[in-house]
């Protein structure tokens, strides 16, 4: 019996824990920017998971890495050491000028790596006395879902009711220099922050302030932890959002496109000094740094720089930018976004971006809503100017009322 997309939801809705709530598409297949549902229509992926697919659906280069070191070996614990793994290291280091490299899966695996390395750099290289540490984060972050993490997330969805959690955590608003001033002390060793909040909504900071929060990082000795996890690898139009800004975090957080979607890989990246304070026994994973992880990101990052991906996301999300903000609507509120990191924020009388989402979907483009009122659009980077105008054929009449 062939099954429908309908029996796949309703086997979805009988048997899985409902923490999503995702569009009504069961898709089967991808390439490139395209992928297409179990009955075989056609969509264009505006998501690319999260910014995980940066380099397009099985992208054949990664795929080819894959399953040529799947062949080999793919895992052996940290127990030993594997011959991917010092050159990922190197890649990876050399790419973003970073001294040095702690592997692990998830994004909030790498978030959580960081707090603890930072903790530990506050007691012994800072001098915070045992058990002060403070680390100041911002309003409305997204840093995953972990208990340490959504202890400090301000979104009553993702904390509520999962206390009591983790202290040590001040919140600060984002955008807010003098905000997050006023909140060191003594004891702060670091401050985590998005260079753009992603899950906020694609909020971009103020001109100048990252080079304040960077000047007031060194000025107190706080570790300045970027979470690039979501905006990194080519996103906005560079490398690292960071580039934007002028400036360079003493702690790089990275994860989703460093596999080009085809398995979990995610880094810390820092300085000698703040990673340097992990000794053997104090921290770890058994999948983290395998060598199947580590030839699939070597070969995504390959892929990310030699094809011009980072240069294209420039070029087309300006082109596409340019495009959203020519729209005649009365539902939108404001276009804005960096790259290929795109939002349309719409009025809040427009009802919720949800059901513009659902309208998109029935014309072919997936994307998705973010807190209420905007529609997030974040292709592959190897989007073109062809697809870009067919998506804009699709989304003019969803947002000016045609359809
Ligand atoms: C900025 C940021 N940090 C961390 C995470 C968590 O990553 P993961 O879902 O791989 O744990 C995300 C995921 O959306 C993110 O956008």
């Amino acid at each position: 019996m062939t099954m429908l997309s309908a029996d796949f939801i309703a086997l979805e809705q009988a048997l899985g824990a409902h923490n999503y709530k995702p569009l009504d598409v069961v898709l089967a297949r991808g390439e490139g920017v395209w992928v297409w549902d179990v009955e075989g229509r056609r969509y264009l992926d505006c998501l690319s998971a999260y910014s995980a697919v940066n380099q397009g659906h099985c992208h054949p280069r990664i795929l080819a890495a894959m399953v040529e070191q799947a062949k080999k070996l793919t895992l052996t614990s940290r127990a030993f050491r594997n011959e991917q793994l010092a050159l990922f290291y190197e890649e990876v280091a050399t790419l973003t000028g970073s001294h040095k490299v702690l592997p692990m899966n998830s994004g909030a695996e790498a978030v959580e790596s960081a707090i603890k390395a930072v903790r530990k750099w506050g007691y012994e290289v800072k001098g915070v006395p045992e058990g002060q540490a403070e680390i100041i984060v911002c309003a409305n972050n997204f840093h995953g879902r972990t208990i340490t993490i959504v202890g400090f997330s301000t979104d009553p969805d993702a904390r509520g009711g999962f206390g009591p959690f983790a202290p040590g955590f001040r919140v600060v608003p984002f955008g807010d220099a003098a905000a997050f001033e006023a909140a060191i002390t003594p004891n702060t060793v670091g401050f985590l922050v998005e260079p753009i909040q992603g899950e906020a909504g694609v909020v971009i900071p103020p001109a100048g302030y990252f080079k304040r929060v960077r000047e007031l990082c060194t000025a107190h000795n706080v570790t300045l932890i970027l979470d690039e996890i979501q905006t990194g690898l080519g996103r906005t139009g560079k490398l690292l959002a960071e580039e934007h800004e002028g400036i360079e975090a003493d702690v790089t957080l990275i994860g989703k496109a460093l596999s080009g979607g085809f398995y979990p890989v995610s880094a810390v990246l820092s300085n000698s000094e703040v990673l340097g304070v992990l000794k053997p026994g104090q921290h770890g994973s058994t999948f983290g740094g395998n060598p199947l992880a580590c030839a699939v990101a070597r070969a995504a990052l390959k892929v990310l720089t030699e094809e011009g991906m980072i240069e294209n996301s420039a070029v087309q999300g300006a082109y596409f930018q340019q495009a959203l903000a020519g729209l005649r609507s009365n539902i939108v509120r404001e276009v804005r976004g960096r790259g290929l990191m795109i939002a349309v924020e719409l009025h809040p009388e427009a009802g919720g971006a949800r059901r513009y989402c659902e309208a998109l979907q029935a014309r072919g483009v997936l994307a998705k809503d973010t807190h209420g009122d905007t529609i997030r659009l974040a292709p592959p980077l190897v989007i073109g100017r062809e697809e870009i105008d067919w998506a804009m054929e699709q989304i003019e009449p969803v947002l000016t009322g045609a359809v």
